[in-house]
């Protein structure tokens, strides 16, 4: 008999720290203290309404309130085949479709679908904190390939090739960018594309923040930049961040056949159909008009350079602009070793420790996406608010010596 009372692998996996500092920032806000948080990667917009409306609408027809095909509803998979086809000028069929529960049951479903013990991922540092978790679960290594501010947080093709072994089975590919906000270009994604093709390597992309860029950054689909990649593409989506929609959990996997029905085999054990009536909001939500991310665009635009603006006033912080998703990603080394308010933070996440605790703002440390020394903000709060909180910092760093 073993003594072991949580399995190793469970065990090992580290807690979502971004709904960690979200959590944490909720319970002292329950308790009335005037916390700000940056933490959230949400919008702070409702879901607009014709969305609800085809919720409501489904949540009244008994054949919702029965199990569905694991795999998605066919007029939902059929619908985010043609979104597809849409906005990243990618090819599919239904049946190379998948919902899933939110991106994230997205992401563990990919890893878990191809990876074998050993076999190693290509991970683009910093990196959002679920992926190395869900790689790991997977017997899968991730490999971080670290790109600082210094080269606008993109990897380049020379360090993915230094990163190369013979176990590497996938590139995980990310723009823009959560945590940092980094878009590649259309030249930089398809240089990217075509040595992972030359490699014959897997592309595991993830497009969720697709509707997000800035200052005419284009957003380009490395799966349909780079053809030469053939069926070893897997893109990862929902309508989580397009729609204001992170609480009905709906994001979706597409890929070969054979792949999506062996991830379909997987979640038909692990968590049957995604709820009928979230399904039904995310059919309204991809097959109308992109006019509500448009107007939170416009606000997050407007956010974004109010935060790069206002931390880059702050000495010892540089911090890159965006030019995508809703995160300002500075890099705070500097400020680190020194004295602020009697504390000498040696680490970010001792610096947003004390960030919390002397000015009641929560911010996510780099530390849950790769190395210490940064800090990631969530600007999708609003405007007064952001103002406010971002005051606190300069005022509380504005103090260090
Ligand atoms: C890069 C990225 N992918 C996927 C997701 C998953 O979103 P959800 O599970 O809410 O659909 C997130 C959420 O923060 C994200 O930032």
């Amino acid at each position: 008999m073993t003594s072991a009372r949580v399995s190793q692998r469970i065990g090992s996996i580290a807690e979502s720290a971004t709904l960690a500092v979200d959590a944490k920032a909720k319970a002292l806000k329950a308790a009335g203290r005037p916390v700000i948080g940056f933490g959230a990667g949400e919008p702070d917009f409702p879901t607009p309404d014709y969305i609800v409306e085809a919720a409501v609408a489904a949540a009244r027809q008994p054949r919702f309130h029965r199990y569905s095909p694991a795999g998605g509803l066919p007029e939902l998979k059929e619908a985010i085949a043609a979104k597809t086809k849409r906005d990243s000028g990618y090819e599919a069929a239904a049946s190379q479709v998948l919902v899933t529960n939110g991106g994230k049951q997205a992401v563990y479903n990919t890893f878990a679908t191809l990876l074998d013990p050993g076999d190693e991922v290509l991970l683009p540092t910093p990196y959002w904190t679920t992926y190395p978790e869900a790689i790991r679960l997977a017997g899968g290594v991730p490999v971080e390939v670290f790109a600082g501010p210094e080269q606008g947080y993109l990897v380049t093709v020379d360090q993915l090739e230094a990163a190369l072994t013979e176990r590497t089975k996938i590139l995980l590919f990310v723009s823009p960018s959560n945590p940092t906000g980094a878009v590649y270009s259309p030249e930089q994604t398809r240089e990217i594309g075509q040595w992972a093709a030359s490699k014959g390597l897997w592309v595991v992309t993830d497009e969720i923040y697709e509707h997000l860029t800035y200052d005419g950054m284009p957003f380009t689909s490395i799966a349909t930049a780079t053809p030469e990649l053939g069926d070893k593409v897997v893109i990862l989506n929902g309508v989580a961040k397009t729609y204001a929609m992170t609480g009905w959990r709906v994001g979706w996997m597409i890929g070969p056949a054979d792949v999506i029905k062996a991830a379909t085999n997987l979640q038909s054990h692990a968590t049957s159909n995604v709820a009928n009536i979230s399904q039904m909001a995310a059919l309204a939500a991809v097959s109308g008009p992109l006019d509500a991310v448009q107007e939170m665009k416009a606000a997050f635009d407007r956010r974004r350079r109010t935060m790069v603006k206002m931390l880059s006033e702050i000495d010892g912080v540089n911090c890159p602009t965006p030019q995508g998703a809703f995160y300002v990603y500075p890099d705070v080394r500097d400020v680190l070793g020194k004295e602020i308010a009697g504390v000498r933070p040696a680490t970010s996440a001792e610096l947003a420790a004390l960030i919390l605790d002397k000015a009641e703002v929560a911010i996510v440390p780099g530390e849950a996406f790769g190395p210490s020394g940064f800090v990631r903000l969530s600007y999708a709060l609003g405007d007064d608010d952001l103002a406010e909180g971002v005051g606190r910092i300069q005022e509380l760093l504005g103090t260090a010596k």
